[in-house]
């Protein structure tokens, strides 16, 4: 496989969210992930716990079928959670203010085929598929920005 990628099987939704709150405690301002996978795949359960990890405070997250983006501050930073499923048209995405979220704030993005030319090219890409069983999901993780490989090295030791 290349140093660009790696995959993960994650058998239950609790080993989804301990995947999330390992992530996440990595992640900073600046860093996108853009989370691929079918209706059900388990994106917005990913993107759940790993917000709620980096809360002070413990709110819900709400899926944002049709707000598109929710913003949440976290620890250090804003996180802003969008669900671009329902999006008509691409520059939507700047009136939203996620392209500047891009820059400024942790992002997850579900539907991220979406954004067309506004893809951040330094992103994280997580790619969710069914596993075997009915709880298992395969993740799928690419990247072509080198950062990504420092923020993940040693995430997936053990
Ligand atoms: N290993 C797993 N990881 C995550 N979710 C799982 C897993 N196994 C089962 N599930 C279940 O799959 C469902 C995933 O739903 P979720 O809303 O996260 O999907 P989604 O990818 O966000 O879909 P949508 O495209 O509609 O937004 C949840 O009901 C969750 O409990
Ligand atoms: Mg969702």
């Amino acid at each position: 496989m290349s140093p660009f990628a790696t995959r993960i099987t994650l058998s239950s939704p609790d080993q989804t969210t301990a995947f999330a709150e390992r992530l996440g405690a990595r992640l900073q301002p600046g860093d996108v992930l853009l989370l691929e996978g079918s209706i059900g795949a388990g994106k917005t359960h990913f993107a759940r716990s790993l917000i709620q990890s980096r809360m002070e405070y413990p709110e819900d997250v709400p899926s944002p079928t049709f707000t598109l983006v929710q913003m949440y501050e976290a620890d250090t930073c804003e996180i802003w959670h969008a669900d671009l499923y329902r999006l008509s048209m691409p520059d939507e995405v700047v009136e939203l203010g996620l392209t500047e979220a891009f820059d400024n704030a942790i992002c997850l993005v579900e539907w991220p085929d979406r954004l067309g030319d506004l893809t951040p090219a330094n992103a994280l890409r997580l790619a969710f598929t069914q596993g075997k069983d009915e709880d298992e999901r395969e993740v799928a993780l690419t990247w072509t920005c080198g950062k990504w490989a420092e923020r993940l090295k040693g995430a997936f030791d053990d």
